[in-house]
């Protein structure tokens, strides 16, 4: 028997014959794998680690000198490939044992009773019945599954869709709270898991102390674990600090930038992340059983996995009630960012029975906390003009601390709601910001003004090229009326053309191309592809020089033979989103074919609509478009055909029936209906049982009575932008 199969575990250890020596080094590989993980555990999870980070980094040197001795040693559970691999070329596709849902959204105490009622009546309790829910905090990180298999970490993968996500196995064994391997951790206190009696017992306990331990019995075969990875709050203001000393942008938020490393094709790069894993739901699991929820966090526990604190179990809705407010009242001392409460039934027989209602469980519901806000003083208010000439007012702000992010902008959005809102340069104002969403401004403090605030008058001509703002019917928007040659729509276009969804052109970013159009370079998207010829007036350019000058030829000239579908979302066709361009490329198969389709062939392209078909024609019809495609054919650029549809993304919308109501203030009704529509969902007019989301908007009335009536989901704004990505 080869050495090299019993190492790697393919062969049970038992009936191998193993020389002396063999067992020796596999013995004491053992031993040095189980010590550094539980001193992992004790600094990571415990937070009291017993050896000095000198005797520790012997420990690790040790089994690392071991493994490179004895490659066949080395296995995917060991601490060592916790430090990153070599870089994939992309992430692979890894369909979910079980489907990743999601929860229905609660915003007050009448929500909950509600919740709590519903319950009872689907479960033929009685009014007066408690029952027993378990309270945990809401991590704002990014969704995980870890899918264990014989005890050993395989897989790790993204939620993606719920039904298909990334697989992300390399970055995800770099995080230092998890485990490689589960492995009973036999020195914890056995406590039971419905201590204290139903009185608002704290599952477990919110700092190092006492664990919740539970038996170790039989290790499931198979166990997905599901929880949240996030990147705590000072590690993501630290990593800014650095960016920003390094000549690089901040990232937006603590989210993002975890998203951004556990997707990273680098797993070096999130090896050296801050990023942390807690446990909040299982997924598929083979071979062993739980009665209750906190018995399967008990469980995650013990085998080495961090669970968030503060989780607390409650009988009756009352305790519940108080379990929100105790976690939002901590919600501040929180190492991470957490955006609300998630509150579960814990018996795993009644979840059974009550089942799932579309993508959500009816045994849980999240509770919302009001976005953080603060106050700070509104320096000005800028107008920038985005690629497709809207303009957008915007804030400068006196930077101030909310929502785990220093904020020094914010979007006004747009005309009518500064004006509604009555904002003015000079104002106190109350700025808020939740989860991912743009920072926005609340409302002035009115009784502050000292008379030298100034209204804002919100320009006739564009700031950038004075060309006259136009309005445009059954839109919020206003927009420079110059679409030719307005700086401002120029730096726009060619920078969201070159990003990384779009072409993709390494080099191309956005100071590069403010430059660009400064010196006259660039005027269109179709000058890109003669600078091929202007290689003097490159180099004369800040901060250019041969190297990034070649790099950045060499990336335009990689873009003339991009998929069509990459073209066509680069060019910014409003309603034209990346799902969107993938499908009419897909389904049309040539540029020619799709540039000369009607609006009925359009249409019947899968998730295009009337609204997104009558885009496109408008766009194929304008023949300076029609001028711009051919300037980019002569620059060499290639369109070629299509051959295959490229397996999309599906998105929450595709296929759902999505109504809006009331009054959002980040976009028109028809604008809310095209990007559903461009999603592949539909948007009709009423709420009826088929409806299976509303979005509900400032002063919702009786679409959003009668929606919660049929227990739909409802959607905020922040939601539905959200969900729109
Ligand atoms: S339980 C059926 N518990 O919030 C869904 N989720 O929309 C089971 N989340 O996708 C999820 N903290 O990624 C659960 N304590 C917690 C959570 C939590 C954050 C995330 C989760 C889920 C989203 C809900």
């Amino acid at each position: 028997m080869e050495l090299h199969a019993v190492l790697m575990g393919r062969v049970p250890v038992g009936c191998v014959p193993m020389s002396v020596d063999e067992a020796k080094l596999r013995g004491r590989w053992e031993a040095l794998v189980a010590e550094i993980e539980a001193h992992n555990r004790r600094y990571y999870i415990d937070a009291s680690p017993i050896i000095s980070d000198r005797a520790y980094d012997a420990l690790f040197r040790e089994l690392q000198e071991l493994e490179d001795a004895h490659p066949a040693l080395r296995s995917q559970e060991s601490p060592t490939q916790r430090v990153g691999g070599l870089p994939v070329d992309a992430l692979s596709k890894f369909t979910h044992p079980t489907p990743m849902l999601s929860l229905q959204n609660s915003y007050d105490e009448q929500d909950i009773r509600d919740f709590d009622e519903r319950v009872k009546r689907q479960l033929d309790l009685s009014a007066d019945h408690s029952v027993r829910y378990l309270v945990e905090p809401k991590l704002d990180g990014m969704a995980m599954e870890l899918i264990y298999e014989g005890g050993v970490l395989a897989v790790g993968v993204t939620r993606g869709d719920g039904l298909v996500g990334e697989n992300v196995t390399p970055n995800v064994r770099t995080i230092r709270n998890l485990p490689l391997r589960l492995v009973p951790d036999s020195t914890g206190e056995q406590v039971s898991s419905t201590a204290g009696s139903g009185s608002q017992a704290s599952l477990f306990a919110p700092t190092p102390g006492p664990q919740t331990k539970a038996s170790s019995a039989a290790l499931p075969t198979r166990v997905a674990i599901r929880g949240e990875v996030v990147m705590p709050q000072d590690s993501f203001q630290k990593l800014n600090e650095r960016r920003v000393s390094e000549g690089l942008e901040p990232y937006v938020n603590a989210r993002n930038s975890t998203s951004g490393t556990v997707r990273n094709l680098d797993s070096r790069i999130a090896a050296a992340a801050p990023l942390r894993f807690y446990a909040h739901s299982a997924g598929v699991c083979e071979g062993r059983s739980f009665e209750r929820h906190s018995d399967f966090l008990a469980f995650a526990d013990a085998m080495g996995f961090q669970v968030p604190a503060g989780i607390t179990a409650c009988d009756g809705i009352d305790e519940v009630i108080a379990a929100l407010a105790a976690i939002e009242d901590r919600r501040a001392s929180y190492p991470y960012d957490i955006d609300g409460a998630v509150v579960k039934i814990d018996d795993h027989d009644l979840q059974a029975r009550l089942g799932f209602v579309s993508r959500s469980p009816r045994w849980s519901m999240a509770y919302k906390y009001a976005a953080e806000q603060a106050t700070t003083r509104l320096l000005a208010i800028d107008v920038q003009v985005g690629r497709t000439g809207v303009l957008t007012p915007v804030a400068r702000l006196e930077p101030v601390f909310v929502g785990g992010v220093v904020v020094s902008n914010a979007t006004l959005h747009n005309r009518d709601e500064l004006e509604r809102k009555d904002i003015r340069a000079g104002d106190l104002v109350v700025v808020q910001r939740a989860g991912d969403v743009i920072p926005q401004v609340v409302r002035p403090l009115v009784e502050k003004r000292t008379g030298t605030e100034v209204t804002f008058v919100f320009p006739d001509q564009c700031p950038e090229c004075r060309a006259p703002v136009v309005e445009v019917e059954d839109e919020v928007a206003l927009r420079c009326a110059n679409e030719v040659d307005c700086p401002a729509q120029t730096r726009a276009r060619v920078a969201h053309f070159a990003s990384r969804k779009a072409l993709d052109i390494e080099g191309l970013g956005v100071k590069l191309v403010a430059q660009l159009v400064e010196e006259g370079l660039v005027r269109s998207i179709a000058d890109l592809y003669s600078l091929d010829g202007q290689r003097t007036a490159l180099l004369a350019l800040e901060r250019m020089a041969e190297t990034s000058v070649d790099n950045l030829l060499a990336g335009i000239e990689a873009s003339r033979s991009a998929p069509i579908h990459r073209l066509l979302f680069g060019l910014g066709i409003r309603f034209v989103g990346e799902t969107v361009a993938k499908r009419l490329c897909g389904h049309f198969g040539s540029w020619e074919a799709l540039a000369s389709a009607t609006q009925e062939e359009l249409e019947e392209a899968e998730e295009v609509g009337p609204i997104v078909a009558d885009s496109l024609r408008t766009w194929f019809a304008d023949e300076r478009n029609q001028q711009l495609i051919t300037a980019m054919s002569d620059g060499g650029v290639q369109f070629p055909d299509e051959a295959r549809p490229e397996a999309l993304p599906a998105h929450p919308f595709l296929g759902k029936s999505v109504v809006v109501t009331g009054t959002l203030s980040s976009m028109g009704r028809s604008e809310a209906k095209a990007a559903i529509e461009a999603r592949g969902g539909k948007s009709p007019g009423s709420v009826s049982k088929k409806t299976d989301y509303l979005v509900a908007g400032e002063n919702a009335g009786s679409k959003l009575e009668k929606a919660r009536k049929l227990g739909l989901n409802v959607l905020s704004e922040d939601d539905f932008l959200q969900l729109l990505g």
